[in-house]
């Protein structure tokens, strides 16, 4: 049973507070978890408590919601069963009382709900991964890096903010990291020559002054190629946009290009890029209160492109349904913080996986040294992960972690390639 329950402030990647809870159990066995933070949020994401107190953090601290875990929640964990994650993650829902975790924080919740977990995992003395998912799960996902940052993420002109590659031809996880930090490699030098910067964003990718998505897809598509891999066989291209961002009265509002496209025009810039380049997997292609967009865009392309639902669905399973029946994307971004419990993260997954939609497990642009979200992502068998670029600590711990689980698993291990994506075998 749950004998103790601290939370503190800490410090993320960008340098901001976030709260880390630490649970221990009757006999001794200790979960640890920090909590990550977006940028580019959902209007729809549990709510992040933060003081709003100027003379502390810039507004920034946590320390209401460190309170709420140290005064409230708990007390009223305390005494309840480790491994049983659901009347835990329940009993926090109920005190907290709002649906939208806004009076105790998702950030509060969520560290005690994750801490749980790991604690519960180490009394078993299994990994996090074997015990949230069982002995089956074995499959290693498909990392989509991000190697060229733009939008919210950095301060050069792109608007879209990410341009991952991800090496569906890779024969192992280890393998994978390895081709994402050659071409990483390749591209860096690239730029170099090219005259750009090669400073790197919140998410580790580059940050160069390019303005089109045309002139980032082309550098990393000669990348891959000048590393020796083929662009769509070996390693393949993602996009996030991250439309919510720039998409103001009914328009998306290209700043750094200049230009203005209606959300007809926005679909045909997209059709046109995964038309000229091997784009795999785009993300919240379009923005998330712009459904019948969003709607015709699946229609068109979804039958030969991942559209994946980041901001549209929050990871919350009631608009992931609404989304299912109205025919909105063919996927879901998963981000434990945007709903704030595991057992309400892992109902979305399960959902997503009946309704044939793909998953993506996914960190935040601030992120912590915690690495849970690896071992989830083989926990729900998910087949891919998003968790940035081939530098910064906080995005290389999530594949670091990967690496390590991949090793423990030796002949049992699977890495999920080009299937994991929904696209065929080649
Ligand atoms: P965020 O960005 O963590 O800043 O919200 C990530 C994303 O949009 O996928
Ligand atoms: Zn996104």
């Amino acid at each position: 049973a749950i004998r103790r329950v601290v939370a503190r402030e800490i410090i993320d990647s960008r340098g901001n507070p976030t709260v880390e809870v630490d649970v221990e159990l009757g006999d001794g066995s200790l979960g640890r978890a920090a909590v990550p933070s977006g940028a580019s949020t959902g209007a729809r994401e549990a709510v992040e408590l933060r003081d709003s107190d100027p003379a502390r953090f810039h507004g920034k601290g946590v320390r209401r919601a460190v309170d709420a875990v140290n005064e409230t929640v708990a007390d009223a964990v305390t005494g309840l069963d480790a491994e049983d994650q659901a009347t835990v993650d329940h009993t926090m829902i109920e005190l907290d009382g709002t649906g939208t975790k806004s009076r105790l924080g998702a950030n509060a919740l969520l560290g005690v709900s994750l801490a749980t977990a790991k604690a519960a995992a180490a009394a078993h003395r299994l990994p996090l991964y074997r015990y949230v998912g069982g002995v089956d799960a074995r499959l290693l996902p498909v990392p989509m890096m991000n190697i060229v940052n733009g939008g919210a993420h950095a301060d050069n002109p792109l608007d879209f903010q990410e341009f991952m590659i991800a090496p569906i031809g890779a024969a192992t996880f280890a393998e994978a990291v390895r081709m994402g930090s050659e071409v990483f490699h390749t591209l860096r030098g690239n730029l170099i020559a090219a005259g750009h910067s090669v400073n790197v964003g919140d998410e580790g990718g580059f940050a160069p002054d390019l303005r089109t998505a045309d002139e980032a897809l082309d550098f990393v598509v000669r990348a891959i190629e000048q590393t020796g891999y083929k662009p769509g066989t070996d390693i393949t291209l993602v996009m996030d946009p991250a439309s919510s961002e720039f998409f103001h009265d009914e328009t998306y509002d290209y700043t750094g290009e200049g230009i203005r496209r209606t959300p007809a025009e926005h679909a045909d810039y997209l059709a046109t890029l995964v038309d000229s380049y091997p784009v795999a997997s785009i993300e919240d292609p379009m923005a998330e209160d712009d459904h019948d967009g969003w709607r015709d865009l699946t229609a068109r392309l979804g039958n030969r492109c991942q559209l994946t639902g980041d901001d549209v669905f929050c990871t919350n399973e009631t608009l992931l349904r609404a989304g299912i029946r109205d025919g909105i994307a063919n996927s879901i971004l998963v981000k434990v913080n945007q709903i704030g419990t595991l057992t309400e993260t892992l109902a979305t997954v399960a959902t997503a996986h009946r309704a044939g939609y793909t998953v993506v497990m996914s960190h935040r642009s601030g992120e912590t040294e915690d690495t849970t979200i690896a071992d989830l992502a083989v926990a729900t068998g998910c087949g891919q992960i998003k968790t940035g670029s081939l530098s910064r600590a906080d995005r290389t711990a999530k594949y670091n972690q990967l690496v390590r689980i991949e090793e423990e698993l030796g002949t049992q291990a699977r890495y999920a390639g080009r299937e994991a994506l929904g696209l065929r075998r080649s």
